[in-house]
């Protein structure tokens, strides 16, 4: 099999070891996997539009320019957001390779093209047939529109709490869940339609699906106010950072319990027992080289390092970092501990699925302690609150670091309404570099690859370590 050019893992022999002993090799994770496991709700399927529904002027296609951002998102978004080309990705090479390499794994199964392919179609299009080509438009993440089209144009119409289907995504905790179905992954929908981006699929090429509310909704061209920065009804950016990353681990432990009962289910064909699910995991507790870089006589020094856990066993796997960074931290106690327990126990015998009631316990839990969360971390002073976030991260692990960056950074923001906050910028910049993934090629076009070159820990802890003083020292 060929392997994609350029990537820059080393896998070490545990991980083939566990390939072996685990027989992950023999399942097809591309595969159709309708009906071995619960879909996400037994209604029947709203009646989805396609953008065309949105688009006349007087609704929302007026120009950019001199509108209100809701009467031009339909502009906005058919001029400027990567959404619509999201179909269109299926017909590339990077696609095509994908396809291919997933065949090679089990050339029983011809697998067809990307672009009809149900495993690929869900999070690339948002409606099915002849209007595919729109990608990912307004319904996928507003909510079908079939039964509230014409009511949200009427007097008194109100986004939130309504049971039409349209999707409150004010709520930053709804919207994460809404954006993690395809930036974190789902249970099939109703309607049959995919949402998974196995190991297998990342190991063929497809990108490493990443997410942080904010951040993603800082990438996209807004069609939307920022009621988050404007400080709409008491509204605050941190509002946004902590339901964001609550909401993110909800999808993620949405899509682990249906990975999880999948695997428990018996006369599920060959896709019973398929766990664990790498892409559950730490990537860098298989995938070693960024962690074997790290010099940890350089990092000791540290108060509150937790880079034990990075230096942990092989063969003892963590859950994944990007997801579990600044959740427990963020919870009250008997939520952070509920989930503390459910972690420590998966992580400790990680070969076998988790019960789904202890998945549902830990949802349930990050559910209704979220409003808690945030009110919570109002009550810590500004100026200790970035010393918080790097103490409560483990420097050595590449995803942890991240989450870090990018709560310093809308900390940043908060600072920004009455600071100078330039020398900070300047210093979130270097750190992104030192995050960033090398550029690959295939088929003579750019592809960005899962492994961070030359991840050095030690001088990532010196440039948090700046801006967290700076902005102590800013923000008094
Ligand atoms: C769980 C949702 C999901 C599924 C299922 C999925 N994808 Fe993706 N795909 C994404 C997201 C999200 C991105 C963008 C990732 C990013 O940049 O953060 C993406 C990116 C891509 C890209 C790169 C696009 C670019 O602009 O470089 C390709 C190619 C791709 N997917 C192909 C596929 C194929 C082929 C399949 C089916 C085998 C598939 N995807 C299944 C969500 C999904
Ligand atoms: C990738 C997801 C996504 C897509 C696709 C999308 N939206 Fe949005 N939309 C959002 C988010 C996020 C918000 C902001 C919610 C908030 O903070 O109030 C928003 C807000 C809006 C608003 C309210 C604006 C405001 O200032 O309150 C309108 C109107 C809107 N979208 C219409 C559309 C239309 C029409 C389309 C399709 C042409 C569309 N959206 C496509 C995510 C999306
Ligand atoms: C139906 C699936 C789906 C939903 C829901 C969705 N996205 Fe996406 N998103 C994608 C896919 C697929 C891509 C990749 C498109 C491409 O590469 O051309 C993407 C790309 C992006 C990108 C560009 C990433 C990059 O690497 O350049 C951003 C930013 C983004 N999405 C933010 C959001 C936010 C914020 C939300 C929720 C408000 C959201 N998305 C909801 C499927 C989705
Ligand atoms: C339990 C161990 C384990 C975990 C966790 C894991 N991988 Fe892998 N990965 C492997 C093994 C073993 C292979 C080689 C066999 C294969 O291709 O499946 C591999 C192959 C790959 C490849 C193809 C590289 C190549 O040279 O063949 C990529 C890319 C990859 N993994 C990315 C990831 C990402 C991203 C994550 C985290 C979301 C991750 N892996 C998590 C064990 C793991």
């Amino acid at each position: 099999m060929d392997r994609p050019r350029g990537i820059l893992f080393f896998v070490i022999i545990a991980g083939l070891a566990m390939l072996l002993a685990y027989g992950v090799s023999g399942r097809r994770a591309s595969e159709p996997v309708g009906d071995a496991g619960s879909a996400r709700s037994v209604a029947a399927p709203r009646a989805v539009l396609g953008a065309g529904g949105c688009a006349t002027a007087g609704c929302h296609a007026a120009p950019i320019e001199g509108h209100l951002p809701w009467e031009s998102a339909y502009t906005v978004w058919a001029t400027h957001d990567r959404h619509t080309r999201a179909y269109e990705v299926l017909r590339e090479p990077l696609a095509q390779q994908i396809i291919t390499l997933l065949s090679a794994r089990d050339p029983s199964h011809s697998l067809s093209p990307a672009h009809e392919n149900k495993s690929c179609l869900g999070c690339h299009t948002t409606v099915q047939g002849a209007r595919a080509s729109e990608g990912v438009s307004c319904e996928s993440c507003h909510g079908p529109a079939g039964d509230w089209l014409v009511a949200h144009t009427l007097p008194g119409w109100q986004t939130r709490g309504n049971s039409l289907g349209m999707v409150d995504l004010a709520d930053p905790y709804i919207c994460a869940t809404q954006c993690g179905q395809c930036h974190i992954g789902a249970p099939p929908a109703a309607d049959g339609a995919l949402y998974e981006v196995s190991h297998d699929m990342i190991a063929a090429g497809h990108p490493r699906l990443v997410f942080n509310l904010r951040s993603f909704k800082q990438g996209e061209p807004p069609h939307w106010r920022d009621r988050f920065a404007a400080g709409d009804g008491g509204l605050d950016v941190l509002d946004e950072v902590v339901l964001g990353r609550l909401g993110a681990l909800d999808a993620y432990l949405a899509k682990i319990e249906f990975q999880a009962a999948r695997a428990m289910k018996t006369g599920a064909g060959d896709q019973a027992g398929v766990w664990p699910e790498f892409t559950a995991f730490d990537c860098y507790g298989c995938h070693r080289q960024a962690i074997a870089q790290i010099d940890h006589a350089q990092i000791d020094h540290i108060p509150v390092d937790r880079s034990a856990t990075a230096t942990r066993p092989l063969g003892r796997l963590r859950l994944e970092p990007m997801r579990w960074a600044l959740t427990e931290e963020l919870l009250p106690e008997d939520a952070a501990r509920t989930l503390a327990a459910f972690r420590t126990d998966v992580e400790a015998t990680w070969w076998q699925p988790p019960r789904p009631e202890a998945i549902e316990a830990c949802r349930q839990a990050v559910k209704t302690a979220q409003y808690l969360a945030s009110d919570r971390l109002k009550t810590i002073p500004d100026n200790q609150l970035a010393r918080l976030a790097l103490e409560s991260l483990n420097v050595a692990n590449w995803d942890e670091v991240v989450i870090g960056a990018k709560a310093l950074n809308a900390l940043t923001d908060r600072l920004a309404t009455h600071e100078d906050v330039t020398e900070i910028r300047q210093r979130l910049a270097a750190v992104r570099t030192m995050l960033e993934f090398p550029e690959g090629e295939v088929g003579g076009r750019k592809v960005r690859f899962d492994s961070p070159h030359d991840y050095d820990p030690a001088a990532v802890r010196l440039e948090l370590e700046a801006i967290v003083r700076a902005i102590e020292s800013r923000d008094r």
